[in-house]
């Protein structure tokens, strides 16, 4: 079901976003469905925090004001995502039901005043949640402007509270089956931490130093759980009422407080929002990381940009404008690989409120203004992209990405901060990007034959399972890239003894790390194929690798930095120190031409991102954006579908949409 739906539904391809008419007058809704219209608007989400409203007292609902938008929206012509609005509990529940307020590790109750601002373990925070999805589902799931339904907002929001307390412990009883397992897993004989009853066991609450590894990586593991369950309820309460596809929105690129390879395959449609951290080409990059990431968490199947800015991006201490011509490379960018749509937050620049300063497709100036133009220019591109609909993108090489390596590297304790989990597997997929080779992200557990190239950066945690996975696939005729400091420790976040990584991977990489020897801030190292490095070395033996690349300084010197290892009809290859960008880039870039991986589209400049989308009978397009400062001839006329013409050359900046013949 769920995606051909939506743009069966739609006629096409989604364009539209978050639209709040509760902050505006009815002179605002008048000019907003002529607005719409002038965009190519086909889908409005609608209700996301819009609590406060719609049951302004406890049991009251009002949905007068919701009736009479959707009913103007779908005269319009305007689809609706309809929203369930718990991501914001209204002053009345956090006066009645204090306990449900969220409790910081230090100890502090937060109170109202902004939003995510709940408990996901209270039960009178998830029986309200319930009751209102259920009352929203009731009442619309035949109203004819919903489209789909939208769980919640960017579930995130930790608790340390003692409902929190009570729930983790029955995950972990669950987990664990014993307090004596626990105690094991834990490795409560360090410290004097040993549990003598459960009543003991608390979140990771604030400690005078270090606090335990394995509790706070369970603990992650808890918190997304419980957010799971969370939405599968209301997703559940919906479900009872309407057929229709539901989602929930995940943010990207860099939160992580959920397992989105769990919440991918309880979702009908992957959403995600996404807004990039640095302006220009960082921001290309970054929007193909995040669109790759999209795809992998639903499987391959197509997904849907839920929200990205139309001027924004999040630099640090300010937010960015963007470039011109940004909206459309961006929501190409997205498109490209996969997404059923490109959609923003927020329809209106909000005039009070606070994001009040968050971009819009409607900026505080108005419809006169370049971002309008640009918006409306964009939309009326992605109307010509229906015939995308459904199809899907093929990757022949991946990046290993796990949530529990992740939450593993943010525990105490570790030899150097230097080497986090995101900047890696970022790093990893950007080298990628820059070698235009269509990228994937997968799970280490998961089957890995179709690719022909895999990278595994800061895979700190591996599992029994993953280990036993990587050397299979190795065998099986993959080549694989293993990343300092992998497979340092187990599920349980226990280190691995004998040697590193993991028994079953060092067997397919022919080399056993007996030391890790992190570097002070500012040291440099040469390596013996003239590459460069910093930050992490380690003191390793090849066990049947060969040495490609050599340590040339103190007590490693002549010692292996990079290996290769031939292990049954594939290649095991071990990088053992934190290579500097131009190095570790030219390392995947050869990595990926000796196992014939390239861009979608050859021959095309450098500076041309190409992705090909592929329906299912056969039929194929090439999205293509012009990073470069050059126009490019495009070899032979083609259909382009952006401009529903012939297309021979690509200005600086510019995008097309060809179908392949
Ligand atoms: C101190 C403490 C030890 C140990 C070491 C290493 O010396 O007494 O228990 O923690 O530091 O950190
Ligand atoms: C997230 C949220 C939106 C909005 C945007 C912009 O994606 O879902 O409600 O806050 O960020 O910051």
């Amino acid at each position: 079901m769920t995606t051909h739906r939506l743009t069966d539904r739609l006629g096409g391809l989604a364009f539209g976003g978050d639209y709040n008419p509760e902050q505006w007058d009815a002179a605002t809704w008048k000019e907003d469905d002529e607005l719409m219209r002038r965009a190519g608007v086909n889908l409005a989400t609608v209700g996301v925090f819009s609590w406060a409203l719609l049951e302004p007292e406890e049991g009251r609902y009002a949905f007068d004001w919701l009736d009479a938008h959707l009913d103007r929206l779908h005269a319009a012509g305007v689809a609706v995502d309809l929203a369930t609005p718990t991501a914001s509990p209204p002053p009345w529940f956090t006066l009645t039901h204090p306990d449900a307020l969220p409790v910081t590790p230090e100890g502090v109750r937060l109170t109202h005043g902004s939003r995510d601002t709940y408990c996901l373990a209270a039960p009178a925070y998830r029986e309200a949640a319930r009751r209102i999805a259920a009352a929203l589902a009731e009442r619309y799931a035949d109203h004819p402007a919903v489209a789909m339904w939208h769980v919640h907002n960017e579930y995130a929001t930790p608790c340390h509270c003692e409902h929190t307390a009570a729930a983790f412990r029955s995950w972990l009883l669950e987990r664990h089956g014993s307090l004596d397992a626990l105690n094991e897993a834990w490795g409560t004989a360090f410290w004097s931490q040993r549990y003598g009853s459960w009543e003991q066991v608390q979140p990771p609450r604030a400690t005078q130093w270090h606090g335990n590894p394995g509790r706070s990586v369970d603990f992650s593991r808890f918190c997304s759980d419980l957010a799971l369950a969370a939405y599968r309820e209301q997703r559940d309460a919906i479900r009872a009422h309407s057929d229709l596809p539901v989602t929930t929105n995940f943010m990207l690129p860099a939160y992580q407080s959920l397992d989105l390879w769990a919440f991918g395959r309880e979702v009908d449609l992957v959403a995600v929002d996404h807004y990039p951290c640095a302006p220009g080409v960082d921001a290309a990059a970054d929007t193909a990381f995040g669109a790759d990431r999209a795809r992998s968490f639903a499987g391959g199947r197509p997904w849907l940009l839920m929200e990205q800015g139309t001027n924004t991006v999040y630099a640090g201490d300010r937010t960015l404008a963007k470039e011109p011509g940004d909206i459309l490379r961006h929501s190409l960018g997205h498109i490209a690989r996969g997404s059923e749509g490109a959609l923003f937050f927020q329809w209106r620049q909000s005039r009070a409120g606070a994001e009040f300063f968050h971009s819009a497709l409607v900026p505080h100036a108005g419809a006169d203004s370049r971002v309008f133009r640009e918006a409306a220019a964009t939309g009326t591109a992605v109307g010509r992209l229906a015939e995308l609909a459904g199809s899907t993108v093929r990757a022949r090489a991946a990046v290993l990405h796990d949530s529990d390596a992740w939450w593993a590297m943010d525990v105490d304790g570790l030899p150097s901060r230097e080497l986090d989990y995101h900047g890696s597997l970022r790093r990893a997929h950007r080298a990628l990007w820059d070698a235009r080779v269509t990228t994937d992200f997968a799970h280490p557990e998961q089957d890995l034959s179709r690719y022909r190239l895999v990278l595994a950066p800061a895979l700190f945690l591996l599992s029994d399972a993953g280990a036993a996975n990587l050397r299979a696939y190795v065998e099986g005729g993959g080549t694989l890239l293993v990343q300092p400091f992998s497979g340092a420790v187990d599920e349980r976040v226990q280190a691995r003894l004998g040697g590193y990584p993991a028994a079953p991977l060092r067997e397919a990489l022919g080399i056993r790390v007996e030391e890790y020897r992190p570097l002070p801030a500012d040291a440099e190292l040469a390596l013996s194929d003239g590459s460069r490095a910093r930050s992490w070395s380690e003191s390793l033996r090849a066990e049947g690798a060969e040495t490609v690349a050599a340590y040339t300084d103190g007590m490693l010197a002549g010692l292996p930095a990079l290996t290769r290892h031939a292990f049954g009809a594939g290649h095991g290859w071990y990088l053992s120190t934190r290579l500097d960008d131009a190095s570790y880039a030219a390392l995947v870039a050869a990595l990926a031409a000796a196992t014939g991986l390239g861009p979608d589209v050859p021959g095309l400049p450098a500076a041309v991102e190409s992705v090909t989308r592929r329906a299912e009978d056969g039929r194929r397009w090439h999205v293509l954006i012009n990073h470069g400062s050059d126009p490019v001839a495009l070899p032979g006329p083609a259909h382009d579908l952006l401009t529903d013409g012939p297309l021979a050359e690509l200005p600086p900046g510019g995008c097309a949409v060809l179908r392949a013949r």
